[in-house]
């Protein structure tokens, strides 16, 4: 059992922050994780925000970097993520009108996340739909 923590700790300070952990501990209870587009419209009535993959697909499809260069689509995409867990704003966000006006703006998160764990989950939103269509 003690080897097993020790792994554990280990684990866990050579990986850094676990974005999914982060998403369920800070994210989970406003953005589903999974939902078909079609059941958005059915379940809206149950949601307090765009689920999770809706908000990933968005940023992927609004986020354009003129060279198609897809490093710096990531990190811009990273940045965004990072600052917008912060700063939510009418301003900046990306969202659909009707959702903003369905939902409201997110509340800020500042001080609740670390830099790293931001960094992690912003990186579990890009990784965690790849190639899964909303
Ligand atoms: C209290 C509910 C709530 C929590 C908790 C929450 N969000 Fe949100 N979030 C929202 C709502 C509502 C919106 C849609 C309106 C908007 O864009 O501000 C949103 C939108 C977003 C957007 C999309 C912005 C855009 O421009 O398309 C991102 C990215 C986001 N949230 C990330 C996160 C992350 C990451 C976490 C956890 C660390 C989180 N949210 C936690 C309610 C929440």
């Amino acid at each position: 059992m003690k080897v097993f923590f020790l792994i554990f700790f280990l684990n866990t300070i050579m990986m850094g922050a676990d974005g999914y952990s982060i998403y369920q501990k800070h994210c989970s209870h406003c953005h589903v994780e999974m939902m078909k587009k079609t059941e958005v419209l059915k379940q809206l009535h149950t949601l307090k925000a765009p689920p999770m993959i809706e908000v990933s697909n968005r940023l992927k499809e609004n986020i354009i970097i003129a060279d198609e260069d897809e490093d710096v689509k990531r990190r811009v995409t990273i940045a965004f993520i990072k600052d917008y867990i912060e700063n939510p704003s009418v301003q900046y966000s990306m969202c659909h009108p009707m959702a903003i006006e369905k939902f409201g703006i997110m509340p800020s998160l500042k001080g609740k996340l670390h830099e790293d764990e931001r960094q992690a989950v912003a990186e579990w939103i890009i990784d965690r739909y790849k190639n899964i269509k909303f």
